[in-house]
């Protein structure tokens, strides 16, 4: 019977089963008698120990090659693992040429050196082990979601609207090659979502609690550790919300459930980043789930860099966007323990958001959750569910027409509600510890770069 390295690694008392193993070579080693080779096929960090007698052909059997193994699944007489195979057959699927293959025996790449292969950096350990935790941390987010009564929505990828009124929209045109009747595909200009918060706001008018969990793009011009020009991104909304802190402690429970799962789904992958990649963030990560979150206003947040601005290239100021540096001392101010920052300026934050009518330092009820290593993790709101309320913004943007559809959702039994947007490759850099954004993400988008 065929079985994955996994599955034949999880065989408990291994008595000769006749078995077939499929996969690449990861290590090769030969002495007088025996031929030791490593298998793995992905399904797990671990590789199967494939030990042949040294009459085999090994001429082919060359790191990175596919193989295929028949044999008996034995006791090993090794501490290392539980079970090996005694092969009978090896067949080399595909060879590799190692001279021309980018990755060495037994060498360490370092990150930036593997990103210039997308299409065969999938096959270290690494890699391997941090793509498998973001396929456990998706299976783990979808059921919190489930587990919560929300209602998963596909929201669309290509719409007419900028959520976040930012303008970093990609545009979408068919081919040149396209012979359209009228000169334009869907008669008004269309982009690639930025968030797929409105429309989640439409369904939230009918399922109550919603999320959807899908790529979003950005055409921000940044080459930084955190952006990328297409990622994921975790959202929900919420109807009959009553306040941030209802909104907070759903983002704070998301958070923590979906760590812990992921913890004890993939704890060697986990382990392997944590190791290799960043000493001490099992610590970290461990304090940031074993302590409640904090809770500072804009406001507060603003004071306690003004104490601090000796530290800044970009002096803090009340009504100005926290930058990078501000979020990274706000963390270390909290002990590096994550902290909610709410009520931003109206003045800094998109249309939607819930004015909190204080008089003249104007706020809105916004939430940011910013965290150790990453700056932030999370943008949220109570949105403006009053209808007067939001004309009024929208008609100071100049926005009144394209948004009488929005507008509607508050004249046809309007609720409180809010929402937030988790960044997936921020969640997941937090979590193992990874400096660079491009190393979360299979196949990584940003300026200036779009391999494969
Ligand atoms: O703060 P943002 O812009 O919020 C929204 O888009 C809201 N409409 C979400 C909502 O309320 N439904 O983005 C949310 C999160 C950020 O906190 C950040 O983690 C991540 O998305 N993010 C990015 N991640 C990678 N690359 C980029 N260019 C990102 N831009 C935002
Ligand atoms: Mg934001």
């Amino acid at each position: 019977a065929r079985v994955s390295v996994r599955g034949a690694l999880g065989v408990q008392s291994a008595n000769g089963e006749r078995v077939k193993v499929q996969g690449w070579i990861r290590s090769i080693r030969s002495q007088k008698e025996v031929l030791f080779l490593h298998v793995n096929d992905g399904s797990s960090l671990e590789s199967l120990q494939v030990v042949a007698d040294s009459s085999f052909d090994s001429r082919e059997l060359a790191f990175g090659s596919s193989v295929e193994v028949q044999g008996q699944l034995v006791k090993s007489p090794s501490k290392k693992q539980n079970v090996e195979l005694k092969a009978e057959k090896i067949e080399v699927v595909g060879s590799c040429d190692a001279k021309a293959f980018p990755f060495k025996y037994k060498e360490r790449h370092p990150l930036e050196y593997l990103r210039q292969y997308p299409h065969l950096r999938c096959r270290t350990n690494v890699l391997g082990s941090v793509l498998r935790v973001r396929s456990e941390a998706t299976a783990a987010i979808h059921s919190f979601f489930k587990d919560s009564g929300f209602v998963h929505i596909h929201t669309p990828v290509i719409t007419s609207n900028d959520c976040e009124g930012a303008g970093e929209l990609f545009q979408v045109e068919p081919s040149s090659k396209i012979k359209v009747p009228e000169e334009n595909f869907f008669n008004i200009p269309v982009f690639l979502t930025v968030s797929g918060q409105l429309h989640l706001e439409v369904m939230s008018g009918a399922f109550t609690q919603v999320f959807t969990f899908g790529p979003t793009f950005r055409a921000e011009n940044s080459q930084s550790r955190r952006h990328l020009a297409e990622f994921y991104m975790v959202e929900a909304e919420i109807s009959f919300l009553e306040s941030l802190q209802d909104l907070m402690q759903v983002m704070e429970s998301l958070f923590k459930t979906t760590a812990m799962t992921v913890l004890s789904n993939c704890p060697k992958d986990v382990e392997l980043c944590h190791k290799f990649l960043a000493p001490g963030q099992k610590d970290r990560l461990e304090h940031m789930l074993k302590n409640n979150f904090l809770i500072i206003s804009y406001t507060e947040a603003v004071e306690i860099l003004k104490q601090a601005s000796q530290n800044f290239t970009f002096t803090p100021e009340w009504g100005a966007d926290l930058h990078t540096e501000h979020e990274k001392y706000l963390v270390k101010h909290c002990g590096d323990i994550p902290v909610f920052v709410i009520n931003y300026p109206l003045v800094l934050k998109p249309f939607y958001m819930r004015d909190n009518e204080d008089g003249p330092q104007h706020t809105v009820a916004a939430v940011d959750l910013l965290v150790p290593g990453v700056g932030e993790l999370f943008g949220g709101s109570l949105r403006e569910e009053r209808y007067h309320l939001l004309e009024q913004r929208l008609a100071r943007l100049g926005l009144t027409e394209a948004y009488q559809w929005y507008l509607d959702l508050r004249r046809f039994g309007s609720v409180p509600h809010g929402g937030f947007g988790m960044g997936f490759e921020r969640y997941l850099q937090c979590i193992l510890g990874i400096d660079n954004i491009k190393d979360v993400i299979p196949f990584p988008r940003f300026t200036h770069s779009c391999l494969l």
